[in-house]
């Protein structure tokens, strides 16, 4: 039987409890998940590539079903690269759908082999983003519950606390 391959990108700056969440969802669906951090973002990025690898790589431990990757250039060919059926992203409320449904239709416009999947995340992750996570950090608030203790811990080493 064909491995079901889904990869699942992003920036990942840092990666979250609803990243995670996510990951886990898909991994009851597809028998591997790559998980792609994207380098060619515009955004500026707190962490290097190399360190948001190794923080998903930490917080996933050992799972030989969840991969963790980088790519650049256009997703639907990264996603071909590794022989992947579907691109997975998670939806948080429907203010991400606008955002979501064009970057799908673009990527099906580009490649009709791919599909995107979207899988909703729990709704304690509805409000979460690496970018709030950020903020919070940044003001000094308390983000336990949102980010793994390590991510927190690589928070904390950015900002010399
Ligand atoms: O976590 P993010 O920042 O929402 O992830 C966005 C990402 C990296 C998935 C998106 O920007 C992307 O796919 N970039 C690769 C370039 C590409 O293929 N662009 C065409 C689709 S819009």
């Amino acid at each position: 039987m064909t491995k079901k391959i889904a990869v699942y990108p992003g920036s990942f700056d840092p990666i979250t409890f609803g990243h995670l969440d996510i990951i886990n969802r898909a991994l009851k669906i597809f028998d591997e998940v790559v998980i792609a951090v994207a380098r060619n973002e515009r955004k500026s990025p707190l962490f290097t590539v190399e360190e948001r690898v190794d923080l998903i790589r930490a917080v996933l431990k050992q799972n030989e079903r969840a991969k963790v990757d980088t790519f650049e250039g256009l997703l639907v060919d990264y996603a071909r690269s590794q022989k992947a059926q579907a691109i997975i992203r998670g939806l948080r409320a429907i203010s991400d759908f606008e955002y979501e449904l064009q970057m799908a239709q673009i990527n099906r416009g580009i490649s009709k082999d791919v599909e995107t999947v979207f899988l909703m995340t729990s709704v304690f992750y509805s409000f979460l983003s690496s970018s709030m996570v950020k903020e919070v950090h940044s003001l000094r608030g308390p983000i336990d519950g949102l980010v793994p203790p390590l991510v927190k811990k690589a928070l904390d080493a950015k900002f010399n606390r």
